[in-house]
């Protein structure tokens, strides 16, 4: 059995809780719009075809931010095609999915969708095929109150106040040859400045992420994000990251430790936007948007290709997520929160269907996928401050990123409801034996413990097996000295009051 320890002390503070970690993606893709949160015909739709069951799941997940269209789908979106009477708008080619996009849901739908499910919009504009005019028109559609062509119009669409939308995503990885209108740093940059310039113009306080690198293996990573900075320093608030993980050839013990390429990405993008700074001489410092991340096996993708016939809303990206998934996407998870005084906002890509946490069966059932728990467990839990835990943790040797702690944990302290510790065990097959010194938090003891492991890390839920992997009450718990055992691959959860 693994020994480890750690200490909670509340004055380890790095940074409030930011809810916008908690953010998710739905993309015009695959089935994450249509059978995914919008279904008319289904017995579960509501008034306006969006699933009560999918806004029920969302809510619990607890997710705060949305980010929508896109995605790939952006860089070729026209918006105004997802506007107006249903029957009236036009199909078109999706050339990012090879899929037919029959523009039932825009961005009047999906705000209405978001007030229902109590979440913050996020809008992504297209620098793909489009530029700046289409920029605006859409931000004075959705933004301005009243009394110009574009917000009457919205008006008229049966949406009087307007969305109010704070965040935008400036295009997105238009570092990335797959991408549609794919741009060089400087182009894109040049881009991006004029576009923020423009919008702020019509509301200087919106949050506007320029597009960082698509992964940290991208060859134009670092460069990228230097040169993009360069060019909008002064006009945005985040630069973005995306990364997802995946096992490949059969190694668990390199993919348990994902985060540690996150953590890396992360220590990377900040170093070149202060570095940016630096030159410009600015106080200003730009935050990360963490808008894609997951684990996502890319490869079965890849290998699967995309459709040949142009479907609408055909299966794409539906990954079925088992045990190691779950421990591993709580790691990047974790990483995420320790990173909050320069992480501030995060999307889990995606939501519903397409690598979600959230599954649907066309006119059946929806479940919670594994991964579903470590979000939704991080999102209820975490309040208050991150505090910095550095774990007295053993090594373990990975082919992929060397020697790596077997424990990867972050807490959160807030004076009214308590600590919470979250923690993953990384070890394939010993358990982890974990001391908690808990004394500067002044005589508490742990008033819940869970763990989210099973017997088979390859275990998964299904539709007719849908809670076979959920947290469950762990009691290897002793007081004095404050102990809990974590089992081997497990994400774990002690609260402490
Ligand atoms: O989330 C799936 C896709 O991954 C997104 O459309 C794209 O931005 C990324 O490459």
């Amino acid at each position: 059995m693994h020994q480890a320890k750690l200490t909670l002390d509340p004055a380890f503070k790095v940074a409030p809780v930011s809810r916008r970690t908690f953010g998710t993606f739905v993309e015009h893709l695959g089935r994450c719009v249509y059978t995914g949160i919008y279904e008319p015909g289904h017995p579960a739709a509501d008034e306006d075809g969006f699933r009560r069951d999918v806004l029920d799941l969302t809510r619990e997940l607890g997710v705060s931010t949305v980010r929508y269209p896109g995605g790939n789908f952006v860089s070729g979106y026209r918006w105004e095609d997802g506007i107006g009477p249903v029957a009236d708008r036009p199909r078109r080619l999706d050339l990012a999915w090879h899929s037919t996009e029959t523009n039932e849901v825009g961005v009047d739908e999906f705000v209405r969708w978001c007030r229902k499910a109590g979440v913050e919009p996020m809008m992504a504009v297209n620098l793909g095929t489009r530029g700046i005019a289409e920029a605006l028109d859409l931000l004075e559609y959705a933004n301005h109150p009243s009394g110009t062509t574009l917000s009457d119009l919205r008006i008229a669409n049966g949406a009087k106040e307007p969305h109010d939308i704070r965040m935008w995503c400036l295009g997105n990885e238009m570092d990335g040859p797959w991408q549609t209108g794919h741009k060089t740093a400087r182009e894109y940059g040049r881009l991006a400045a004029e576009t923020a310039r423009a919008m702020r113009m019509v509301d200087p306080k919106l949050e506007l992420v320029a597009c960082g690198s698509s992964s940290s293996s991208m060859p134009t990573f670092g460069s990228w994000e230097a040169e993009v900075l360069e060019e909008t320093y002064d006009l945005v608030d985040y630069i973005s990251c995306h990364a997802y993980y995946e096992e490949k050839d059969g190694d668990l013990g390199s993919f348990l430790a994902s985060s540690t390429d996150m953590e890396y990405f992360i220590s990377s993008v900040i170093a070149t936007a202060d570095h940016v700074g630096a030159r410009l001489k600015s106080r200003k410092k730009i935050n990360i948007s963490f808008d894609e991340w997951n684990v996502w096996y890319i490869s079965r993708f890849q290998d699967a290709g995309t459709p040949q016939d142009w479907p609408v809303a055909p299966p794409l990206l539906e990954d079925h997520y088992h045990l190691a998934d779950a421990v591993t996407f709580g790691g990047l998870l974790i990483t995420l929160l320790r990173n909050s005084d320069r992480v501030t906002a995060a999307s889990l890509a995606q939501l519903v269907n397409v690598i979600a946490p959230i599954m649907t069966e066309p006119g059946g059932r929806a479940w919670r996928q594994t991964t579903f728990h470590p979000f939704a467990q991080a999102s209820r839990h975490a309040a208050g401050d991150v505090l910095r835990v550095e774990p007295d943790s053993p090594l373990y040797e990975t082919k992929v990123y060397g020697e790596v702690p077997v424990l990867h944990a972050v807490a959160t302290h807030s004076a009214t409801g308590g600590t919470t510790l979250f923690a993953v065990n990384r070890s394939a097959d010993e358990p982890l034996s974990l001391e908690i010194d808990a004394r500067a938090l002044g005589g508490v003891r742990v008033v819940e413990a869970t763990t989210l492991t099973d017997p088979d890390v390859y275990a998964r839920n299904t539709a007719d097996d849908p809670a076979r992997i959920t947290p469950r009450p762990n009691a290897d718990v002793e007081p004095d000295p404050l102990r809990v055992l974590l089992p081997p691959v497990s994400w774990n959860v002690i609260r402490l009051a």
